[in-house]
């Protein structure tokens, strides 16, 4: 019989991972919460025609990597490959951004069928923030302060830096594209296959090129920056002047276009060294002509998306896996020396996760020897190892100071609480 595996590309987290997971969870609802971002939930599957028309048919997400099929009733749909097209459905269908603005934020899994790697996954999670209705650059620069400060308070800020640019307007950017077209096509004996494939349906993406032999041609290019007017110059203008008094250190790289195609004027993306080839683990930018693609009615947004795995490695290398509160261990282990404890054991436990809610209290349910049972709890990391004896009392031994006391059930709850606070 064959072996049944996950799917390629796609992760279970361990229980010894979860605890990292929450507490970066934990961070990100603290900012979110501190910049008064309420909560998206948000559908996994979405029509095809979402993404088509949002992120755009030309591009690699929906060209080459949606999971999508069509459903029992002939709908074709997909596994949402993002969240930013989903997020902006649902506040136009809901009405939401009726004569007032609206700051969001969602979390959950995305799919995109890549080719997997380290820090590459076909199932992987975003953390995603929008904000809808406002046009101006101090919204842009309020999502960067946002992720500045989560980068903070995670320690990280050394390990990333910030890289933006402008994509200007439509008219803009088609201004530039045609002597962006017209420099690759004069040196098309440099493009590589996929450069060419590109050439006609998105040049902009030929910028993003790796490859080394194309480096010098493309550093030489047009730049889209010297295409923009007035508007989008100030826009821009403002941003820069907002980072700076914020004293947030950014670098302008004007090769910096984003896969999708949604976006105007400002795009942003935090980068690291430290995790190989997928160094970005935030993207995001502004795409005030998203609304209009829907419904035709102007409503101007912006955002940004962390790859959560992503900075979970990033984390790891950074505090070398060691930081306390990733680990998850018990307080309390209740074991007993009856052949027959297991009722004692469990009204103990009872009693003990009602007076002391702040505690995380194990039994031990293996129907071992005492000597096992002890074994097993020391192993748990637990601080506290409670064993009922014949007698019905309870010897309570702290690890911490390797003290032993036989205490009556009813002083335990307060003897813990007073040694727990030490
Ligand atoms: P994105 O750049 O495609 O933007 O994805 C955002 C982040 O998701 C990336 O920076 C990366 O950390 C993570 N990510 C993307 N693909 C993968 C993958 N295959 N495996 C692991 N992590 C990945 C967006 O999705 C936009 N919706 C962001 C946005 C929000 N723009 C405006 N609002």
């Amino acid at each position: 019989m064959s072996k049944i595996q996950a799917i390629r590309g796609m992760r279970d987290v361990l229980p010894d991972e979860t605890p990292m997971w929450q507490w970066l969870e934990r961070k990100f609802h603290q900012m979110a919460f501190r910049y008064g971002y309420q909560e998206m939930r948000l559908p996994l599957l979405e029509p095809v025609a979402l993404f088509e028309r949002a992120v755009g048919e030309a591009t690699d997400i929906v060209s080459k990597e949606m999971y999508d099929f069509t459903d029992k009733s002939g709908e074709h749909i997909t596994l949402r490959p993002e969240g930013t097209s989903g997020c902006m459905r649902a506040v136009l269908e809901n009405n939401m951004c009726y004569n007032k603005s609206q700051r969001l934020w969602y979390q959950g899994p995305m799919f995109r069928y890549e080719r997997p790697q380290k820090g590459r996954l076909r199932q992987f999670t975003q953390f995603g923030v929008e904000a809808f209705g406002m046009s101006g650059a101090d919204v842009d620069a309020e999502l960067i302060f946002m992720v500045r400060d989560l980068f903070e308070d995670l320690g990280i800020s050394q390990n990333v830096r910030l890289e933006i640019n402008s994509l200007g307007t439509p008219e803009e950017r088609q201004a530039h594209r045609r002597e962006l077209v017209s420099w690759f096509t004069q040196h098309r004996d440099l493009l590589d296959e996929d450069s060419i494939k590109r050439l006609d349906v998105n040049p902009l993406r030929i910028l993003d090129s790796k490859n080394p032999e194309m480096q010098e041609m493309i550093e030489n290019a047009p730049r889209l920056l010297d295409f923009l007017e007035d508007d989008s110059q100030r826009h821009f203008n403002t941003l820069r002047t907002l980072l700076d008094n914020a004293d947030i250190t950014y670098h302008i790289n004007p090769r910096l276009v984003r896969g999708l195609d949604y976006y105007s004027r400002t795009v942003f993306e935090w980068i690291t060294d430290d995790l190989g080839s997928q160094g970005t683990v935030c993207g995001g930018g502004r795409y005030d002509g998203l609304a209009e693609l829907f419904n035709g009615k102007k409503l101007p947004a912006c955002g940004f998306a962390i790859g959560i795995e992503r900075l979970l490695l990033l984390l790891q290398t950074v505090y070398d896996g060691l930081n306390p509160q990733w680990q998850f261990h018990p307080d309390v282990v209740i074991t007993s020396e009856l052949e027959d404890g297991g009722i004692q054991v469990q009204v103990l436990a009872c009693a003990l996760r009602r007076d002391l809610p702040g505690l995380r209290v194990l039994t031990d349910c293996s129907g071992t020897k005492l000597k096992r049972q002890h074994q097993n709890a020391l192993k748990s990391g637990c601080r506290f190892i409670l064993t009922i004896n014949a007698d019905q009392q309870i010897r309570l031994w702290d690890l911490q100071n390797n003290q032993q006391n036989l205490l009556a059930i009813q002083d335990i709850a307060l003897r813990l609480d007073e040694l727990n606070q030490k």
